[in-house]
This record gives structure tokens, C-alpha cells and sequence, in this order.
């Protein structure tokens, strides 16, 4: 039986990614009556109380719907610890606070770099067994410090109380992605290298790195995106059906899958910035770090040998939008004479912003004859969050934290299989080739799809 914790600590609890994410998943789970845990911020600034309420207010005052009721339900459960990370006495006011909790989960949001000292503290002062320990990507900066950290946390906690959070797992439309593969009987003849041409997934972000620049500098969109959210979506494109029920099942067969996708060759990479990059706030002014990357990946798997799998990200590009279009082979000609070749059937996610799942199929066009129309069959969702029972990612995944559920979560295997897809070209020679803002990044990145027709998704 997994025990659900009593506590939730986050460190950082001053910083963007509490006020952004953390503060709404809580505001949110107290206004669906879930928030029946102590809830402690621990941060540098010496605030008191009364003004980390005031924060998580701001945080989600500006929420449609705001629930005053709901927030003070949220405010009753905060308190807050003010200290230094590597402050012995910091931790020991922690474990006051947490006033004999049974089970603290502890959430670090806050530089990787400061996770060695917070577990250590941790441990030392008797928070971490029993306790979880929830860490943001990227788990390190390639295999071998991925390994490290591990070590690091493995010294203080059990691998079953580790959590690290990618959350795009959490997001309901790769979840539906996932469960619209494997629930429907008519997509899995076809799943495989004998019908699928292609697939090309696309995270494009019409902004910078705006206020982010220290963060980019030392992450770059590879380590930032690619090796955790995109690759995330890879395994569930391409892995195998998870065979039982037990809660591993699912994240052996994405670690599984990842492990059978070559090592990166640097002719299959192609690597942009955006005009302007080096000009932000804390980028050197020469820097190389890429603001985009298109790769081509071959998964050597029974399923797909041949098939190429091209992921692409970029911040400054046309749009914002994240997409997935596996796209079929053509079918024969052959039937109607038709003077011009049907159209490629292709099954498309849209993952964000707008969910929805289209299937391209072709129709006769009215008239005479027998020409094609391309068609496409729409699922759409049109929800708000909130709205029967649609969650935001980190709302979700708090609340499985705080179970004792680690489905959604990124096993070490799993994070170490995509690292070794990356790693030869993490610190690549390449320079960058520069893009205009609002394009669709380097020109460059098309070579990488020539064969295949250009991109689908623009
Ligand atoms: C984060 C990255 O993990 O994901 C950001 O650090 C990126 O650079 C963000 O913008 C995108 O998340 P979402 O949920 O807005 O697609």
C-alpha cells in the first residue's frame, strides 16, 4: 500500500516557478476540496507568513473564476521558513514547522545546483526517511552528472520516493495521445514502419528567452525541451503496448523504446539561434547556445527501422505551437486514374494550444470525375481547464506526488536512454546558424526533411 503524504515543503517558494505553476496547482486543488495537506514554502527572503499568503494571492487573484473561499482554504494550510540552503539551523525550523508530519513530500524548485546541498540538509535533519523528494528538469546536464545527481539523491531518499517532474507528462493532451494510440483498435495495424512514412513533432515558441537568459545559457534548447518533454512524447508515439496493469508497466516500455534510438550524428542535427540572443540580459555576447534544433532520429526497433522520427524546438519562431503529425504512405494511385496522386493520410496530435486530433483522409472532390479533396476528420477540444475534471499539468502531478504515484514521472532509465540519444551532440562544434525572429528557424533545418516531402506542420 503506498501511503499518501501529509505534507507538501517547496523550496524556492519566492521564486517564478512557485508564483507560475506551484501557487495556482495548490489554489486549484483547494478549490476541488483536495488540499487536505500542510503546505510549507521555504525560501531565501525573509518574509513572513502573512506575505508568502499575500504572493500565493497575487499568484491567482488574476484567475478567472477566483474563488475567495477556495484561497482561503489554501491560506489556512501555508506557512513558510525562511533560510539558507546550506544553513543547518534553516532545516531544523523545518522540521518545527513540519510538526511531526508522517510523511513530507519536498518539492525542490530551485537550481539544480543547490540540490545537493537541500538533500544533504534534509537528510541530516530527519526530513527525508520517511519523505519524497520532487526535482524539476533537466535531471543534470548530460549522462554523467544525470548519474551524479542521482547518486545524490539515492543517498538520501529511496528510488520509489524520487519524483522528477516533466510536465509535460502531466498534460492532458499527451495523456489523450497515449490513450487514443492504445484505445482504439484501428490505429495499431498501422503503427508501425510498413504504413507510417514519417512523424514529425514540433514544439515552436513564438518568444524568447525573455528574463531567462542565465537559465538558457547553460541549458540550451536540447537540454531544455528536447531531452525530456520531446522525448517524452517520443516514447509514447513509439513504444510497445505496456503489458499489465502494474505501475511500471508503462515506464519499462518508454525506457525500453528510448534505448533503441541511435546515438546522434551530427549530420543529422541542425542547430539555430535567433537574431538578437546574444543581446539578452545575461548572454555572453558571443555565445553558441541554441535557441533551435531540428534532429533526425532513427529508432532501430522491430516497430520502425526506417521510419525517421524529426523533432524540432525553437523559441522566436512563427508561432506557438506544439504538434505531432505522423504521416502515412501514399496510397496507391492505381484505383481511380486520378491525374494527381491521393493525398498522404496522416494522424495529427495537437497537443497545444489548441487539443485536438485530426485524421487526414481523402473524399472525392464534387464534379466530374474522381479527384481527391483532402479531408480532415477533427476531434476537438474546446474545454477550459477546470471543466470535467481537466487539470493543469502540475496540478495533476503534485496531487500523484502527494499519492505516492510516480507513473507520470521520469524514471532514471529513462532520463539516462535519452541523454545517450543526445549526448554526442550536447556540446557540439557546430555554430549555430542564425534565424530571424517570427521565421521557422534556419533554413538549413528543411535539408533534414527533403526527402520526406518538407515539413508537415507550418
Ligand atoms: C519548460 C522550459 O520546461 O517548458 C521552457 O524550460 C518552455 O523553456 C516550457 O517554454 C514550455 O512549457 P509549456 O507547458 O508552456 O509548453
Amino acid at each position: 500500500m503506498v501511503e499518501t503524504a501529509d505534507a507538501l515543503v517547496f523550496f524556492g517558494a519566492t521564486g517564478d516557478l512557485a508564483y507560475k505553476k506551484i501557487f495556482p496547482a495548490l489554489y486549484a486543488m483547494a478549490k476541488r476540496n483536495k488540499l487536505d495537506f500542510r503546505v510549507i514554502g521555504q525560501g531565501r527572503k525573509p518574509y513572513s507568513r502573512e506575505q508568502l499568503i499575500e504572493r500565493a494571492r497575487a499568484a491567482v487573484a488574476e484567475l478567472q473564476d477566483f474563488d475567495a473561499r477556495a484561497f482561503e482554504r489554501l491560506a489556512q494550510k501555508l506557512d513558510y521558513v525562511s533560510g539558507d540552503y546550506t544553513d543547518a539551523h534553516t532545516f531544523e525550523r523545518l522540521r518545527g514547522a513540519l510538526n511531526g508530519a508522517r510523511l513530507p513530500v519536498h518539492y525542490l524548485a530551485i537550481p539544480p545546483s543547490a540540490f545537493p546541498a537541500v538533500v544533504a540538509q534534509l537528510s541530516a535533519a530527519g526530513c527525508a526517511k520517511p519523505g519524497r523528494v520532487i526535482i524539476e528538469k533537466p535531471f543534470g546536464r548530460d549522462l554523467a552528472s544525470a548519474r551524479a545527481l542521482n547518486l545524490v539523491l539515492q543517498g538520501c531518499f529511496d528510488e520509489r520516493s524520487i519524483f522528477r517532474i516533466d510536465h509535460y507528462l502531466g498534460k492532458e493532451a499527451v495523456q489523450n495521445m497515449l490513450f487514443f494510440r492504445f484505445a482504439n483498435a484501428f490505429l495499431e495495424p498501422i503503427w508501425n514502419r510498413t504504413y507510417v512514412k514519417s512523424i514529425q513533432i514540433t514544439m515552436a515558441e513564438s518568444f524568447g528567452v525573455d528574463g531567462r537568459g542565465r537559465f538558457y545559457e547553460e541549458t540550451g534548447v536540447i537540454r531544455d525541451v528536447i531531452q525530456n518533454h520531446l522525448f517524452q512524447i517520443v516514447s509514447y508515439l513509439a513504444m510497445e503496448a505496456p503489458s499489465s496493469t502494474y505501475c511500471e508497466a508503462l515506464r519499462d516500455e518508454q525506457a525500453k523504446v528510448l534505448r533503441t534510438v541511435r546515438p546522434m550524428k551530427s549530420d543529422a542535427v541542425v542547430l539555430g539561434q535567433f537574431d538578437g540572443y546574444r543581446q539578452q540580459a545575461d548572454v555572453a555576447p558571443d555565445s553558441r547556445v541554441p535557441t533551435y534544433a531540428a534532429l533526425r532520429l532513427f529508432v532501430d526497433s522491430w516497430r520502425w527501422q526506417g521510419v525517421p522520427f524529426i523533432v524540432r524546438a525553437g523559441k522566436g519562431l512563427a508561432r506557438t505551437m506544439t504538434d505531432v503529425v505522423v504521416q502515412l504512405h501514399r496510397p496507391p494511385p492505381v484505383v481511380f486514374h486520378d491525374e494527381a496522386a491521393p493525398y498522404e493520410n496522416y494522424v495529427r496530435f495537437r497537443l497545444s494550444p489548441k487539443v485536438g486530433i485530426d485524421l487526414g483522409a481523402n473524399a472525392k472532390r464534387p464534379g466530374e470525375g474522381m479527384h481527391a479533396v483532402p479531408v480532415a476528420l477533427k476531434v476537438t477540444d474546446t474545454g477550459k481547464q477546470g471543466e470535467g475534471g481537466r487539470m493543469d499539468a502540475y496540478e495533476r502531478l503534485l496531487g500523484d506526488a502527494i499519492e505516492g504515484d510516480a507513473t507520470l514521472f521520469a524514471r532514471q532509465d529513462l532520463v539516462e536512454a535519452a541523454w545517450s540519444i543526445v549526448e554526442p551532440v550536447l556540446d557540439s562544434p557546430q555554430e549555430p546558424s542564425k534565424y530571424a525572429k517570427g521565421t521557422w528557424g534556419p533554413e538549413r533545418a528543411g535539408e533534414l526533411v527533403a526527402d520526406l516531402g518538407g515539413w508537415v506542420t507550418s
